[in-house]
């Protein structure tokens, strides 16, 4: 399928995991694709083996020099940017007494400020450029209702949510969509992350959270990554032309909404 041919997208976070998978599924429907993220080595490692319409791009979704370098970089080097995944993110747990001001702070600013900003400035690319385009946020079941555990971290992708339907409603005057994706729990190294918050917190050996909300999930299992992959393209595509500031949740059964 080359459903995306002659496209260009930008993906933040795409060094690994759904970022990552999301890039070689563009790249096989016939996209070029600028592998951005913080983690420059990986994404060089990636972007190479992935052949040659796969570039690297460094980029902190923390700093307004390093998004407009990033997007100014794509743009150099593909001409456009026809899509934009806002992927990159942070997880963080804790009991609400146990908050820091410091842990609050870059967790918004990774994944709120880092979404809004690097949206607007490839919005702003595309709206000069005339051709429309589609923006796709990582948003997540977390965003859905809060946990208690996880506070922080579930305001930050509520706050995602609430973006994409403002966001999508500013900007379809310009021909871009923006939408969301809200998955599950999809396994791979962020989950690997959490698993050992809640080994903490809730006293679990490792692995067991793992496997409680995996059997947890209708479906029957833990997501992977390439479960997000169709959605993704969908979103990415002209069949999506129509749809408009929409979350749509790809979690295997969890969440009704
Ligand atoms: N894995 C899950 O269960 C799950 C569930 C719901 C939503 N999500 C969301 O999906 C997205 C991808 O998740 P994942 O599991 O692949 O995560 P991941 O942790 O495996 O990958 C995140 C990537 O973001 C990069 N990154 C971190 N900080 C950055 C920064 N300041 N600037 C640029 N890049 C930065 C990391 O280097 C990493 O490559 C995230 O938005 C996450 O919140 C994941």
């Amino acid at each position: 399928m080359t459903r995306l041919q002659g496209k260009t997208a930008l993906i933040t976070g795409a060094a690994r995991g759904i970022g990552l998978a999301f890039a070689e599924a563009y790249l096989r429907e016939g996209a070029q694709v600028a592998i951005a993220d913080i983690d420059i080595s990986r994404a060089r490692a990636e972007a190479e083996r992935l052949g040659s319409a796969a570039i690297a791009v460094e980029l902190d979704v923390t700093h307004q020099a390093s998004i407009e370098a990033a997007v100014a970089q794509t743009v150099a080097q593909f001409g456009k940017i026809d899509i934009l995944v806002n992927n990159a993110a942070i997880f963080t747990a804790a009991p609400i007494a146990e908050i820091t001001r410091e842990d609050y702070a870059r967790c918004f600013e990774i994944n709120v400020a880092g979404t809004l900003f690097t949206l607007q400035a490839v919005a702003r690319h595309m709206i000069a450029r005339g051709g429309g385009g589609k923006i796709i946020n990582m948003a997540s079941q977390a965003g859905r209702r809060g946990e208690s555990l996880v506070a922080v971290y579930c305001a930050t992708k509520a706050a995602v949510i609430s973006l994409t339907q403002s966001a999508g409603l500013n900007l379809i005057q310009h021909g871009i969509n923006v939408n969301a994706i809200a998955p599950g729990v999809v396994d791979g190294a962020h989950w690997d992350g959490v698993d050992a918050f809640f080994a903490k917190y809730e006293n679990k050996a490792p692995g067991q959270k793992k496997r409680e909300v995996g059997a947890a999930v209708p479906f029957g299992r833990m997501g992977v990554a390439a479960d997000l992959t169709g959605m993704a393209v969908f979103l990415a595509s002209a069949e999506a032309d129509y749809i408009v500031a929409q979350t749509y949740n790809v979690d295997g059964g969890q969440w009704m909404s």
